[in-house]
């Protein structure tokens, strides 16, 4: 996690222009910054605990003319996040900010100390800095310093580095984090994402494994590991910097929420009018494991539901962290799909890794366009929903599912499972799915009716059945993660098998029933929990309008009927809206939850 941008510019406002750039790199980590620039008093370190907003203040007291800094955005790995640990930190002649984890930091440490290096911090990044001064010290080399010293390295790292005698001089290197050059007619950057330079460029390279830059105001240089000059593609970026704005609303995420009905109707009328799957031969293939962490492992599991119940392919879900202890089930015959918005995630990227050397066909669901992921596998399907800033993902889940269920209609139609009529109506259905998002939008006022109901309760259960189970999944996550309320999520039969005991007089229960031929069993379940106490909020589908809720239920949520393939989307925003009005009532920091980063580049 963490971000770090580095900007060496003709003119002198480096300083403003990295913060700037910094706070779009906020949402990657939020627990302490710091930036290193240089100016007639040579380089100056500031550093701050907590937000962004705390280092402005600093340096609103200082002096800051400068024609070079590095930045960084923290999410503490190791040690607190305290203004000691944070970055940049300088040893010797180096001063670095680092994105990543040094794995083997205390052994590294350890050749160190015996080398009189003295160490004031609890980080992995201060022994990196040190390694390279001492790499420095051998060869009188800065490149080569850096060559020498990341042969050393286990573990993740973006760096920018600034040498004392050359400091306006940006050096830069990644390996498992992400980093982009970006160019501008009076300045160069390297940053962790375009996002952070959006505002005064939008050219820019991406940096590949291995490759070592020298960035200076006007050149920017990229060498092979033998420090041999290569060439490096420009791209020109797409996306606006208004996309990285809130447009209006109170947050990233009420608007990441709302651009929910034009994300998934793009994503289906592409498929409908140009299937790009065709390359994908299902017949190939003995199972499907789908991989991810977090909201896309619960997308991945709607993902499971529909390519199983629909297009009759077994599969099977496995978080990424736990994927490697599975790995006598990959093999040649295996597809295995992994899930990522960022494209970026450390566990799901060691995850698609593993598979390849096991010889399996490798598709990646990604929204991060040039990501890790989107490049290392055999197949990038992009869902396109476009920058997502809250941290709790809103659009980059519900686009995962939308593919997924593209990705089931094109085995189904490879396996002739549809007729022309079926095929026509579920065609029909999901071009004009817009206008069931928008009503499901519709109903804030229900939304926030329910959050005055739960937010002042400690605890709170969903339960469903079949899709609903994994829709479940997702709502419990989103209410936790921003709003800090204790929620958990379970298939609706088996909550009597020991937590209905956590029922209790007014315990607040979410149960959705959306799919019809499951919908009398999920009544029963919820009545079970009425019969000791809840405090029943039920979730179901117009068809169900006329039905006598009033002995089972407190509160209804009635979602526009559709198809399997676009349902769980629906009742996703339903269950993110009163995530979000939850979260508003009790204050929380909605777009950037404590203890949290959107972009998760450790394992
Ligand atoms: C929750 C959330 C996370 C991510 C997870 C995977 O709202 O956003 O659970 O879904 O960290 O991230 P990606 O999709 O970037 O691999």
């Amino acid at each position: 996690m963490c971000g770090i941008i580095g900007y060496t510019t003709k003119k002198n406002n480096s300083v403003d222009v990295a913060i700037a750039g910094l706070k779009n790199l906020e949402y990657r980590g939020y627990d302490s910054s710091g930036i290193a620039f240089n100016s007639n008093e040579g380089l100056t370190i500031v550093k701050s605990a907590g937000k962004i907003s705390n280092l402005e203040e600093k340096l609103s007291k200082l002096s800051t003319a400068s024609n070079c800094a590095i930045a960084h955005t923290r999410w503490a790995t190791h040690g607190e996040p305290n203004e000691t640990n944070a970055h940049p930190h300088r040893v010797g002649k180096i001063t670095l900010v680092h994105n990543g984890i040094i794995e083997n930091y205390a052994s590294l440490k350890k050749e160190l100390q015996e080398k009189n290096y003295e160490f004031k911090t609890e980080t992995d990044t201060e022994v990196a800095t040190a390694y390279i001064d001492y790499c420095y010290s051998l060869t009188n080399n800065k490149l080569q310093a850096i060559v020498d010293a990341c042969k050393k390295f286990r573990g993740s790292y973006a760096f920018n580095i600034i040498y004392e005698d050359e400091p306006t001089t940006i050096y830069a290197t990644r390996k498992d984090s992400p980093l982009v050059v970006g160019y501008s007619d009076v300045g160069n950057f390297a940053a962790s994402d375009i996002s952070a330079i959006l505002n005064y460029t939008n050219r820019y390279s991406l940096i590949d494994e291995g490759e070592f830059i020298k960035i200076t105001n006007s050149v920017v240089t990229f060498y092979n590991k033998d420090l041999q000059e290569i060439s490096s593609e420009v791209k020109t970026a797409t996306w606006d910097a208004t996309q990285y704005q809130k447009n209006g609303f109170d947050h990233f995420m009420l608007k990441e929420i709302n651009e929910q009905p034009k994300v998934i109707q793009d994503i289906f009328n592409r498929y409908y009018t140009n299937c790009t799957y065709s390359d994908i031969d299902f017949s190939a293939f003995d199972k499907i494991h789908i991989v991810a962490c977090g909201s896309a492992m619960h997308a991945a599991l709607v993902g499971k539901y529909l390519l199983q119940t629909y297009a009759k392919i077994p599969a099977m879900v496995e978080i990424a962290s736990e994927y490697r202890y599975i790995e006598e089930l990959i093999t040649p015959k295996t597809l295995l799909i992994v899930v990522s918005q960022s494209g970026e995630t450390a566990d799901t990227i060691a995850a698609l890794r593993l598979a390849k050397e096991k010889g399996a066909y490798v598709i990646g669901i990604v929204n991060a366009v040039g990501s890790t992921i989107s490049r290392e596998v055999d197949k990038c399907i992009y869902t396109y929903a476009g920058p997502e800033i809250a941290v709790a993902t809103t659009k980059g889940y519900s686009s995962q599912v939308a593919v997924f269920s593209t990705l089931a209609l094109n085995a189904m139609e490879q396996k002739n499972l549809l007729t022309d009529e079926e095929t026509n109506n579920i065609k029909n259905e999901l071009l004009n799915i817009k206008d069931k998002i928008d009503y499901t939008l519709a109903q804030a006022n229900t939304y926030l009716d329910i959050a005055n109901d739960i937010y002042s309760h400690n605890d709170l259960f969903f339960i469903g059945r079949g899709i609903d189970s994994a829709v479940c999944m997702e709502g419990s996550l989103k209410l936790k993660e921003i709003s800090y309320m204790h929620s958990e999520s379970y298939s609706a039969g088996e909550l009597k098998h020991g937590t209905i005991s956590l029922i209790e007089e007014g315990t607040p229960v979410i149960a959705i029933a959306t799919d019809n031929s499951l919908f009398e069993k999920t009544v029963s379940n919820v009545k079970e929990t009425k019969a000791r106490g809840s405090y029943s909020i039920f979730v179901t589908t117009d068809e169900h309008k006329d039905y006598n809720f009033d002995e089972f239920a407190d509160k209804t949520i009635i979602l526009p009927k559709t198809n399997d393939f676009a349902q769980p989307i629906l009742t996703a925003i339903a269950l993110q809206s009163v995530a979000y009005e939850t979260a508003k009532l009790r204050n929380c920091d909605i777009d950037k939850p404590r203890n949290l980063a959107k972009s998760v580049t450790v394992e």
